[in-house]
């Protein structure tokens, strides 16, 4: 019996070993292969595969390369070999049998040259027609800086493919870029040697054992999670990613990314989708999965300044100058903490705070999603009196514990009066006796808590997903460029933001906690004063002096954040009035950039404005469809309407695309606006018309060059603009000028030229649109910032 089933065992193995390359060989190359990443995960993450997939019929080899010369290089990289370890389950002979296969396998190249490449892959092709296999492929994993990139990439494409046949697979670590353009350049350029399939960028948080588990999750419990997974139950989501440590010994690179583009704009970002996307219907489809992934992160709403606070620890500073050897004056504004609230622009989400956030040298090092579901339950009974049956009073929540922390391993914790989680049987178990400890606002005894039954490094499954195509685990060029879209603005909006300073550890206490209200965010605690120098308290002061007039009309002046609340107050009491007198408010708003903030403040602050008996119509809108960026009316769509509660009837776009084509004059585009107006607006006088101002002098879409706009008696025109798109329509000054009340809103520093000079020029609306603005009866208000007013 036992000699038989000895047979049977040997039968086995020399079957296995049959198998084993009857599918074909795979080439590793591991580039930067003495590097910290390849010591520390990468080599290990290879030996897994290499245990993993003995007996599932590949042939392997490793090639680990590097710039260090042959000997050096060699000994360098077997140094590193000697820590590969087995998974518990594996005996210790047979471990170090396994090691001996794989150190068999494993070479050290340099690879410098042209010739070194062409060595490599001839090296590759020899070996493989020795053993008499077919090349399966051909995996290349750069584990270098980005810099060498194109390079590398360069010599990869012209001397290592592989025969048509066989797969080339090309793995990337961040960054990938450090802003939209770069990384648009990179991508341009890899994309002149490699195919998009043949890419694998790595977010190495995908494959972290939580991360990882979050769609799957969504999936299995469906049916439970649909009805909940949405704005009417979730109250918000927190992805954060705290660390203790600072960024000492790496200030340089630190310094060029800091906290959102090292680890939000990336990792951050990636698990956002993990739980907001829209599950595809086949979730094995790595493209279905991509396409949601993609919908996601362009229907995240726009960020603002206001949508981010930031922080530096106080070290900061004085390790950069030491490290990158600068003198006392160097001062560097790169945060080290940031928290950001993103919102998303779907029926499923809309409203519904995603924060994120992340920061070095924090109280704890901690990784966490946590979704935290509305409230509606009040309990009358005092919470020593509540028995188990008034679990409704608890709070309910779903954590995804990634790592560290006070839970010493990743979990998955569900409330217990949510539901009780579906989890993998085989590779998940219900943990329990846990009750001593307190997470997350609850006892964990309230909590059913999943764990891995094996804790398994984020490498090693990005290398498996590597080796089996798995693509929705990694980032594609798209995926990449919207997440940078979307992350750009922000960016670049804090660049000259100080941030707030904090000492590290405990010591930060609640100097850090923010508060969301609106779509903005602030820190609890305001600033401390002495960041405002007694230089900025004077100017203050003298500005309150200025008298407020300005050609010869009310001025309002202040910092464009007061000067834009001024008048969205200024505009809710005007319609309060209008309201009041005549049942109905007309409101004709402007394109352009200076209304948006306005609009906004409208959205978020106004909520008793009378916004059932607002008409809002346009005053210039540009002759392209009205779904186009760059229309006037997709801004106010996406700035105000979308947020308020106003009449569908009431809202009057300028029809600018009739019977198929753009403001052609057989239309009677203009016309048709006109009519609806004398039958809507009585006397065809505005309660209100908003205007800015341009750098040349113009206002609504009237420029110095089409006199027509001024002279005629029309009330809506077609104009021209000298900017792309050239064709506009736009309000007469002859309407203008009937208005109850025109405001012109002028905001910036760039506006200051422009502001100088018509504050001392007479009526020339022929050169300067805006001095004929000149209301018969009505009122004229400017609102100017201190920016544009003073430079
Ligand atoms: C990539 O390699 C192919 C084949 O060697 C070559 O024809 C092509 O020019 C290379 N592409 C670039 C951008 O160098
Ligand atoms: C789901 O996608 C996978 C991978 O593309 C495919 O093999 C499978 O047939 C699909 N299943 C269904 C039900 O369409
Ligand atoms: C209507 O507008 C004209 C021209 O602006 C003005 O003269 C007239 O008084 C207005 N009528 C009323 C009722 O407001």
């Amino acid at each position: 019996m036992l000699a038989k089933l000895l047979r049977v065992i040997v039968l086995f193995r020399v079957f296995s070993s049959l198998v084993a390359g009857s599918q074909g060989h795979i080439s590793v190359v591991l580039l930067g292969a003495t590097g910290d990443l390849a010591k520390k995960y990468l080599w290990q993450g290879l030996f897994q595969l290499y245990v993993d997939q003995i007996d599932n019929g590949h042939s392997f080899s490793f090639q680990g390369a590097a710039l260090t010369p042959q000997e050096q290089g060699q000994t360098l990289m077997f140094d590193a070999l000697k820590r590969l370890s087995c998974s518990p389950d594996i005996f210790p002979g047979r471990c170090t049998l396994l090691k001996d296969q794989f150190l068999k396998r494993t070479r050290y190249w340099q690879l410098k040259t042209a010739e070194d490449y062409i060595s490599l892959s001839r090296d590759i092709e020899s070996s493989v027609r020795k053993e008499g296999i077919q090349e399966a492929g051909r995996l290349f994993y750069l584990s270098v800086p980005a810099f060498a990139y194109v390079d590398i990439a360069r010599h990869i494409n012209s001397s290592c493919r592989p025969k048509p046949g066989a797969w080339l697979r090309v793995v990337l670590e961040k960054p990938f870029g450090h802003d939209h353009t770069s990384a648009q350049q990179l991508a341009k350029e890899l994309h002149t040697y490699f195919l998009e399939e043949e890419m694998y960028r790595v977010d190495h948080y995908l494959g972290k054992q939580i991360v990882a588990e979050i769609l799957p999750f969504r999936q299995r419990n469906q049916q439970i999670l649909d009805p909940i997974w949405n704005r009417h139950n979730v109250e918000r989501v927190e992805i954060v990613l705290k660390e203790t440590l600072d960024a000492k010994g790496r200030t340089s690179f630190y310094e060029q990314y800091g906290v959102i583009r090292d680890v939000i704009q990336n990792h951050l970002t990636e698990i956002l989708t993990c739980i907001a996307m829209e599950i595809p219907k086949n979730a094995s489809n790595s493209e279905e999965v991509l396409r949601n992934k993609l919908a996601l992160i362009k229907s995240l709403q726009p960020l603002e300044k206001a949508s981010a606070v930031i922080g530096q620890y106080q070290e900061y500073n004085g390790q950069l100058r030491e490290e990158l050897q600068k003198d006392e004056h160097h001062f560097s504004t790169t945060p080290t903490f940031a928290g950001v609230v993103v919102f998303i622009d779907s029926l499923r989400w809309d409203g519904v705070p995603f924060i994120l956030t992340s920061g070095k040298v924090l109280d704890e090092r901690v990784s966490y999603v946590r979704v935290l579901f509305k409230h509606r339950v009040f309990c009358v009974q005092s919470e020593s009196q509540r028995d188990s049956r008034s679990s409704q009073c608890k709070p309910r929540q779903i954590v995804f514990h990634i790592g560290h922390g006070e839970l010493k391993f990743p979990a998955v914790l569900v409330s217990q009066n949510l539901f009780k989680p579906i989890l993998p049987e085989g590779s998940w178990k219900e943990v329990a006796d846990l009750s001593s400890h307190h997470l997350y606002g609850q006892p964990l005894s309230d909590y059913y808590v999943y764990r891995p039954m094996e804790e398994k490094d984020a490498y090693a499954t990005i290398i498996t997903n590597i080796y089996q195509g798995k693509k929705d685990a990694f980032i594609t060029t798209q995926n990449l460029m919207a997440s940078w879209h979307f992350w750009t603005p922000l960016l670049e909006s804090l660049a000259q933001e100080v941030p707030r300073f904090y000492p590290g550890g405990t010591e930060n206490r609640n100097l850090l906690d923010f508060v969301i209200s609106g779509r903005a965010v602030s820190f609890v605690l305001e600033q401390h004063l002495e960041f405002m120098t007694s230089d900025q308290y004077s100017q203050t002061d003298s500005y309150k002096t200025m008298p407020p007039i300005f050609r010869g009309s009310q001025l309002v002046t202040a910092w464009s954040d007061t000067l834009v609340s001024l008048l969205a107050q200024d505009i809710e009491v005007t319609a309060e009035e209008a309201v009041k007198h005549s049942g109905v408010f007309h409101l004709a708003l402007s394109g352009g950039s200076s209304p948006t903030a306005l609009l906004q403040r409208l959205a978020t602050h106004h909520y008793t404005f009378p916004w059932k008996h607002t008409h809002l119509w346009m005053v210039d809108e540009r002759c392209v469809p009205l779904t186009d960026d760059e229309s006037n009316f997709v801004s106010l769509q996406e700035n105000l309407l979308q947020h308020i509660r106003v009449p569908y009837l009431h809202i009057h776009p300028m029809p600018v695309h009739m019977n198929q084509r753009l403001c052609a004059e057989e239309d009677h585009g203009t016309e048709f606006y006109s009519k609806e107006i004398s039958l809507l607006v009585k006397n065809t006088s505005f309660d209100l018309i908003l205007l800015g101002m341009g750098t040349d002098g113009h206002t609504a879409s009237i420029f110095s060059h089409t006199p027509e706009a001024m002279e005629r008696e029309q009330l809506v025109l077609l104009t021209e603009s000298p900017v792309k798109p050239h064709l506009r329509m736009s309000f007469s000054l002859h309407l203008i000028n009937k208005a109850q009340k025109v405001v012109v809103l002028v905001l910036g520093k760039r506006k200051n030229d422009i502001v100088t000079l018509i504050s001392r020029v007479k009526q020339e609306p022929q050169k300067w649109p805006i001095t004929g603005v000149n209301p018969n009866t009505g009122q004229l208000v400017w609102y100017i910032d201190y920016e544009a007013l003073f430079r």
